[in-house]
């Protein structure tokens, strides 16, 4: 007698036999998505990072210019001639400005430009219009004030204008070359730069501007913020170094003076100009420390003094969300359907949420570090972030708000 299989035996022996190579199959399809969404994962992290490749390449075209004859700057030399400023390294993201890092004598510094090549800056048409006749110091003095009108909304007097000139107008003896006036005029363009420089002598909350080339400007280097870091400025690197065991306590007392510096910069911000400067792109990215941790706001690009502040917000609305700029709110009147050119919230409310809050509420039950402050210190925090969601603007609770914090930081530091 025959044993014929039947057909069910064989199928299963079939399964049995297909199973492995059927795994395997699996597991190679399983390895290919895993490996191309890696690949795509990092690519699209880094696509958008600075390259040194790239970076070398701006300040090579940099310096190609400046030997041309085409731009200029206290700094162009020790870049191109003498190089006694080096690359360092890039920290910008693709769309944003483009800021290097250098070493000038051996000590940081950062090179910022909001474009990369000189030529994507506007020339001044003076310059065309007259090419053979010089430029009269009158000319300037009006040009640069009409640029200054329309990056910060500002009318400058007379005597404001020469601050933004390397050189004083009225100490010079010879008239500007036209690369002077050219790369002048790619800085005026630039919002940062003007405001940075209007500041110098006003206040220690912005970077010093050290000189410039081209269109690129260098400003002092300092410990900027980062969101993950676990008390958001890398004070480790900067602490006196015989309190290098990093005791909590010395963190502590850290962190308060941060954050002390960063209730001045609020009030010198509101009260010491001839207008209140809102800052509109708050993150710890936004700014950074000096080593006697006073705080610095490095990137002003969306910092707008009130007259400009009530322009932007001043938009048609339907409703309150038709008034958000960045950070800065306002309210949409229906009747009109125009937003109130009056900014709703304040600097205090949204860097008590976005800096203070993480930084005294998540970082610090992070690092399992108490003190007996804390608890008060977070409702404070908490109280003050949620006014803007409540609505609450009126200046005297603003003030209120500000007090309480001061005092505890103040009651904590002692
Ligand atoms: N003076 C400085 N010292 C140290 N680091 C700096 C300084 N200025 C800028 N940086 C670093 O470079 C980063 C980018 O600078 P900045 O914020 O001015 O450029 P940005 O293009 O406007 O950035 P974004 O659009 O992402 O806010 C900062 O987040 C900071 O890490
Ligand atoms: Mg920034």
């Amino acid at each position: 007698m025959s044993t014929s299989r039947t057909p069910g035996v064989r199928h299963i022996r079939l399964k049995i036999v297909r199973k492995p190579a059927f795994a395997c199959f699996l597991l190679w399809i399983g390895c290919w998505i895993i490996a191309n969404t890696s690949i795509y994962i990092h690519r699209s992290i880094f696509a958008g990072y600075c390259t040194e490749e790239k970076s070398k390449r701006i300040f090579a075209r940099l310096c190609h210019d400046y030997k041309q004859g085409v731009l200029t700057g206290d700094v162009c030399d020790d870049l191109c001639v003498t190089q006694t400023m080096v690359y360092k390294q890039c920290l910008y993201y693709d769309k944003g400005k483009k800021v290097i890092q250098a070493d000038w004598n051996s000590q940081p510094v950062i090179l910022k430009s909001k474009l990369e090549n000189f030529s994507s800056y506007d020339r001044l048409y003076l310059l065309d219009e007259r090419e053979t006749r010089s430029i009269q110091d009158i000319d300037i003095l009006l040009f640069t004030a009409l640029e200054v009108k329309r990056a910060l909304g500002l009318e400058v007097k007379n005597t404001t204008v020469p601050q933004l000139w390397a050189k004083q107008l009225k100490d010079k003896r010879d008239s500007y070359s036209r690369a002077e006036l050219a790369s002048m005029w790619s800085l005026l363009q630039q919002e940062e730069y003007v405001l940075f420089r209007l500041l110098q002598d006003l206040s220690k909350h912005v970077p010093r501007v050290m000189g410039s080339c081209g269109h690129f400007y260098v400003v002092e280097y300092l410990t900027a913020g980062h969101a993950w870091h676990h008390s958001l400025f890398s004070v480790e690197t900067l602490v006196n170094p015989s309190w290098r065991d990093s005791s909590r306590k010395v963190l502590w007392r850290t962190i308060n003076e941060i954050a002390l510096s960063f209730l001045e910069l609020i009030r010198h911000f509101e009260n010491d100009f001839s207008h209140h400067l809102h800052l509109c792109d708050i993150k710890p990215e936004n700014f950074a420390i000096r080593s006697d941790l006073t705080v610095v706001a490095i990137d002003v690009d969306m910092a707008f003094f009130e007259p400009k502040m009530r322009n932007i917000l001043e938009q048609n609305c339907t409703a309150d969300e038709d008034c958000n700029f960045f950070d800065c709110f306002s309210r949409c009147n229906t009747k009109t359907n125009k937003c109130t050119a009056e900014r709703s919230n304040s600097n205090l409310q949204v860097i008590c949420d976005k800096i203070f809050r993480p930084l005294f509420i998540s970082k610090l039950s992070e690092l399992r570090m108490y003190h007996p402050l804390q608890s008060q210190l977070r409702n404070a925090v908490l109280r003050c972030s949620e006014l803007s969601i409540h609505g609450v603007t009126d200046k005297k609770t603003m003030e209120v708000t500000f007090l309480e914090l001061y005092d505890l930081l103040k009651a904590w530091q002692r």
